[in-house]
């Protein structure tokens, strides 16, 4: 694992996107995996805000979304089909119909996740996948308990995920209970893996991540045996200062 610690979240959204500018550079015709949630959205202006002045091409790029929610339609501010195209696809030159995002609202879900494999699978892998890290250690909606096996597949979100999702919806009633998302052995295939952490809030879950055992109660642990992971973090997400 290489660890780049910076200074804050400004500083951690220019490093990450450096770091994804350099990849798209190297191969124009990357697949890119996504994260979305607060973590990235700073990393995409970048990429967007690039974009803009130095034409940096995704019309090759291929990209596949970790997650979405269930039963929330593409156009509810909510869903992550929604957050992609503010926050990146309609900044930038992507094809639309090279993103993809598993559809929760699918009538066969099951058949959905085989669906997605098989996508990822014809598209060679994923070369690098963004993630960010659940404050119970979950990636991507895999959440504690989820065997490092599983591929693609429904998830019950865990409370503390509903609970921390809240802050997106007026009420606890529209907070989605379930999603659908890449498994965690879908995400350990990935070519290389980069990390995003901000804030003290994380300092917990990113200490237990850097020292802690590999357990499936802390799903991410098992990124440490990715061979090619970068963590970009926050000082204040790797040193207390209680
Ligand atoms: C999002 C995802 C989640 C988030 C995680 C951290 O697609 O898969 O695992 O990365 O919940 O969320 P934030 O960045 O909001 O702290």
């Amino acid at each position: 694992m290489k660890l780049i610690r910076t200074k804050n979240y400004q500083e951690m959204s220019k490093e990450a996107a450096r770091f994804i500018n350099k990849r798209v550079h190297a191969n124009p015709a990357l697949t890119l995996g996504l994260a979305t949630g607060g973590t990235p959205i700073q990393t995409y202006e970048n990429l967007a805000k690039d974009y803009q002045q130095n034409e940096t091409s995704y019309q090759q790029i291929t990209t596949f979304n970790l997650d979405e929610y269930i039963g929330l339609p593409e156009t509810d501010p909510n869903s992550y089909h929604f957050y992609m195209q503010k926050h990146l696809f309609s900044k930038i030159n992507i094809p639309n119909e090279q993103t993809f995002i598993p559809n929760g609202q699918s009538d066969n879900l099951a058949e959905e996740c085989i669906a997605y494999e098989d996508l990822i699978k014809k598209h060679g892998g994923i070369d690098l996948q963004i993630l960010g890290l659940g404050h119970n250690g979950h990636i991507g909606f895999n959440e504690p308990g989820t065997s490092f096996e599983q591929r693609t597949h429904i998830v019950k979100l865990a409370e503390s995920t509903i609970n921390a999702n809240a802050r997106f919806f007026d009420t606890m009633q529209e907070v989605p209970k379930k999603a659908i998302t890449m498994g965690i052995s879908t995400i350990m295939e990935s070519k290389e893996i980069l990390l995003l952490v901000t804030g003290k809030e994380k300092y917990n879950a990113l200490t237990k991540l850097l020292h802690g055992e590999i357990d499936p109660s802390f799903p991410a642990s098992i990124l440490n045996e990715h061979n090619n992971l970068t963590v970009i973090a926050t000082e204040d997400a790797i040193i207390s200062n209680k």
